[in-house]
């Protein structure tokens, strides 16, 4: 696959043009396993330019970890509104009150990997940037520039495959501060080595990359068929105009968000798009096409009597629903 003399001199070089090239981004100016954490769990949300203010407002309203396991969930909550995906906030919620209680941060991949929300990635970013701890981490940019950097045609996808590819992510860590090697192999893939038109002149490896040398950068990696989208017709009861609060539902209905607050409808999987409809909104596996129904909220009190309820206002509702698609609905 390549020669550990070829993966040393690649790492070396590699190393050399993060050290004069890397973005002097906040979670960067100091070791705070903590900050990296979360800026390692906002970044697999979104681009590395969305993620900074929100990393600065969280670190603003929680310090500490400490902080963190004292705040309220809502709280948490509210400050991740807009990167979306709130599983990922009560996780680290869930994990910051474990970890608080705890003399010191854990430093291995191995221990992390236990709680709360830190998966095989989160796990081996954290050990590593904060403690260099030689794993390698395995993200979409490294899947991609390993994959064209050894001309590597595999489904990553796949256990067996994804495993050939985090034990070369490992090799390149050896030797040298994998902190460094691991945010360099994220930055190439981030400012170099991008999905489409790689900036291949400005690489350090375009003397070595295979992809580059057989002309398959464009085929590389390999694509994973995306299952086909469901359309979804989604009736939602909204309280009308008048009414000064608004009813949320512990979520028990839909596909999606399940179990979070909110509004009380029916929904079912449809073969075309409705005719008529007052917004959709498009997630991973549905198109959600929604049809809003204002009724008087004791209307909507006697549809949702199963189910268990709160009534917020509608300057609150951020705190327990932040979804974009509930904002989507309640703005319309
Ligand atoms: N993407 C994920 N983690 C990153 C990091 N630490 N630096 C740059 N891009 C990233």
């Amino acid at each position: 696959m390549g020669s550990s003399i070829q993966i040393k001199k690649d790492q070396k070089s590699l190393h050399k043009w993060y050290l004069e090239n890397k973005r002097p981004l906040p979670w960067r100016a100091n070791r705070n396993p903590y900050f990296i954490w979360i800026s390692e769990t906002m970044l697999q949300q979104t681009t590395t330019t969305a993620v900074i203010p929100f990393f600065k407002n969280f670190i603003t309203k929680f310090p500490t970890l400490k902080k963190l396991a004292q705040a309220p969930q809502e709280e948490v909550i509210e400050a991740w509104a807009g990167l979306g995906y709130y599983s990922r906030a009560r996780n680290l919620h869930k994990a910051a009150k474990a970890l608080a209680l705890l003399k010191t941060f854990p430093k291995t991949y191995k221990e992390l990997i236990e709680y709360s929300g830190f998966g095989p990635y989160t796990s081996r970013s954290v050990s590593s940037i904060a403690f260099d701890e030689p794993v390698g981490v395995l993200d979409g940019n490294v899947i991609r520039i390993l994959s064209r950097k050894h001309n590597l045609a595999l489904s990553w996808w796949k256990t067996k495959e994804r495993n050939t590819l985090q034990s070369l992510a490992d090799e390149y860590v050896q030797g040298l501060k994998s902190s460094e090697v691991n945010q360099a192999l994220m930055e190439l893939g981030a400012t170099i080595c991008k999905p489409k038109n790689p900036s291949c002149l400005l690489c350090p490896w375009l003397n070595s990359c295979q992809a580059k040398k057989k002309n398959t950068i464009e085929q590389l990696p390999l694509k994973k068929a995306k299952p086909a989208k469901k359309i979804m017709l989604w009736e939602v009861y909204r309280p009308s105009k008048s009414s000064k609060k608004i009813l949320l539902i512990k979520n028990n209905y839909t596909p999606f968000l399940k179990n979070q607050w909110l509004l009380p409808g029916l929904i079912k999987e449809v073969k075309t798009r409705p005719k008529s409809y007052d917004c959709v909104h498009h997630i991973t596996n549905y198109d959600i096409y929604v049809q809003i129904r204002s009724k008087t909220l004791s209307q909507i009190e006697t549809f949702s009597k199963k189910s268990e309820i709160i009534k917020v206002d509608p300057t609150e509702i951020k705190k327990f629903a932040p979804s974009s698609v509930l904002q989507k609905i309640l703005d319309h």
